[in-house]
């Protein structure tokens, strides 16, 4: 039996304005987005804002329907709407925020397995690290590539016939 550890690295934030001004922006961006946010099963509103290689920033918000798995993610809305629009230009940075009925989480919500999943392909897809920054009111977190959030992943290696 071998044992092995994963290390992820979270970079941890008490403030916005620590944050470069570009992802101050993408930040704000995530938070405003929200109110486009349609969820009114969790009432767990999420938005979520990336920046493309050329500067293109998107946004999208979680989409919610009364059959619950039709709705989709606040992250999977921008990505896939990023990659429709844009399908040569790298994901660099995407940012996300939650505002419930009691206001933004003062704790950031991370992303779920599926995102990961979506976040995971967009990074390899164009050999770029999508650099993840989780907005809470008091704590943000910072990871540096989608690849840290689901270590032990499935890709498109498995498809390959052996
Ligand atoms: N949600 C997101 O938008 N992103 C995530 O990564 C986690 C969950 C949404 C889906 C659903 O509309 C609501 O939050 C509650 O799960």
């Amino acid at each position: 039996m071998i044992e092995k550890t994963i290390i992820t690295t979270v970079y941890e934030y008490n403030s916005v304005a620590e944050l470069e001004k570009e992802d101050q922006e993408l930040v704000k961006k995530a938070k405003e987005i929200t109110h486009n946010s349609y969820a009114p099963y969790s009432h767990f509103h999420v938005g979520a804002a990336l920046i493309l290689e050329n500067g293109k920033i998107i946004t999208g918000t979680n989409q919610e329907n009364a059959a619950y798995p039709s709705g989709l993610c606040a992250e999977r809305v921008a990505i896939f709407w990023a990659n429709s629009q844009y399908p040569d230009i790298a994901v660099k940075t995407i940012a996300i925020a939650v505002k419930t009925n009691t206001g933004f989480l003062k704790s950031p919500a991370p992303p779920c397995g599926s995102c990961r999943q979506v976040l995971l392909e967009t990074e390899t897809r164009f050999k770029t690290p999508i650099k993840i920054i989780l907005a809470g009111n008091e704590k943000i977190q910072l990871i540096k590539n989608a690849k840290s959030l689901l270590p032990i992943n499935f890709d498109e290696n498995f498809l390959k016939k052996a």
